[in-house]
């Protein structure tokens, strides 16, 4: 691996405030949460954090408002080893914020508002924010700036993954599929390859979005039943790890980071989707988006299951720099 490999993620950087209920209230009716916290989200500022966890280079490109959530948040990412030089900081909107309402089996609702998350413009996607990055990870529906972010990116010959969530599964494969192209991961949910791929069955789903977007890795996402993979016509599945749920806000950004990273260190691609599998699994058993594991906690959970070839390997082709970390 590239010793100095950098990692630029786009997209969303909120606030993000839990209850955790098994109830949901109707109009003019209150009810009791079992708990209540809060703490920095996104799903690119996620990937951000998680990635930095995973001891590489991580660097983040969103818009906050020009208060004191927005300051805080920075901070926050700036804790956890991540540039955030080129955060735009908006006087005229709110940072972002969203509402997660948790059940008791750790599944997610969300409530968002935007607000300075709409600032960020294709424009904002300069050479600079690209100097000395390896891979740049759009974790935005927003076609237009999927579209300038592989306009940058593709020519310098970095490597690019999307993770465009419901937004961009929305608006169907006739509108986005030119969008996509040459990507070279997607990531996305059951229920969004459903959506795409005009089937209940997510293999056959797949199928269909695969035979008509040209992307290298298309990854679907299934929860607590793990990942499949498409990649040059043939099929890959990986379980996930058992653990019990507390909260799956975050699992996917935590996921997607983790195989972004296992590709950067060119791991196999089945060993790609067992590694991001421990990596989500771990964060699932914990509250909060941020709550990803680091390396050496990952390395260790994998050892502990018997998975000591693939844990050698890692700890081989890990940089002298990533070896002092775990
Ligand atoms: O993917 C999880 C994220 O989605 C949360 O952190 C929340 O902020 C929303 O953007």
């Amino acid at each position: 691996m590239n010793n100095r490999a950098v990692v630029l993620s786009i997209g969303n950087l909120n606030l993000d405030i839990y209850v955790k209920t098994d109830v949901i209230p109707r109009p003019d009716e209150s009810v009791d949460a079992y708990e209540a916290y809060m703490g920095g989200g996104g799903s690119a500022a996620n990937f951000a954090v998680a990635v930095a966890r995973l001891g590489i280079k991580s660097r983040f490109l969103g818009s906050v408002g020009n208060d004191q959530l927005g300051e805080m948040l920075i901070r926050e990412l700036e804790s956890e080893g991540v540039d955030t030089r080129f955060i735009k900081r908006l006087s005229h909107e709110r940072t972002g914020t969203v509402i997660v309402i948790v059940g008791l089996d750790g599944s997610k609702r969300m409530i968002r508002y935007a607000g300075a998350n709409l600032g960020l413009t294709p424009d904002d996607i300069t050479k600079d924010v690209i100097d000395g990055v390896s891979h740049v990870h759009v974790a935005l529906g927003r076609t237009e700036i999927i579209e300038a972010a592989k306009r940058i990116a593709k020519p310098m010959g970095l490597s690019i993954s999307v993770d465009g969530g419901t937004p961009l599964a929305r608006k169907g494969l006739d509108v986005i599929k030119d969008v996509v192209d040459g990507v070279d991961v997607w990531f996305m949910n059951s229920f969004e390859a459903r959506e795409l791929g005009h089937s209940d069955n997510v293999v056959k789903a797949a199928e269909n979005i695969v035979s008509r977007v040209r992307v290298r890795e298309l990854i679907i996402t299934l929860g607590p039943r793990g990942a499949l993979l498409f990649r040059d016509g043939e099929v890959k599945y990986s379980d996930a790890f058992k653990v019990s749920p507390v909260d799956t806000t975050g699992a996917g950004d935590t996921f997607a980071a983790a195989y972004i990273v296992a590709t950067l260190l060119d791991l196999d691609p089945m060993d790609k989707l067992v590694f991001a599998n421990a990596v989500a699994s771990l964060k699932v058993a914990r509250k909060g988006a941020r709550s990803s594991p680091r390396m050496r906690e990952v390395l260790d959970f994998l050892e502990s299951l018997g998975y000591t070839k693939l844990v050698r390997e890692i700890r081989d082709r890990l940089s002298n720099a990533m070896e002092k970390l775990i």
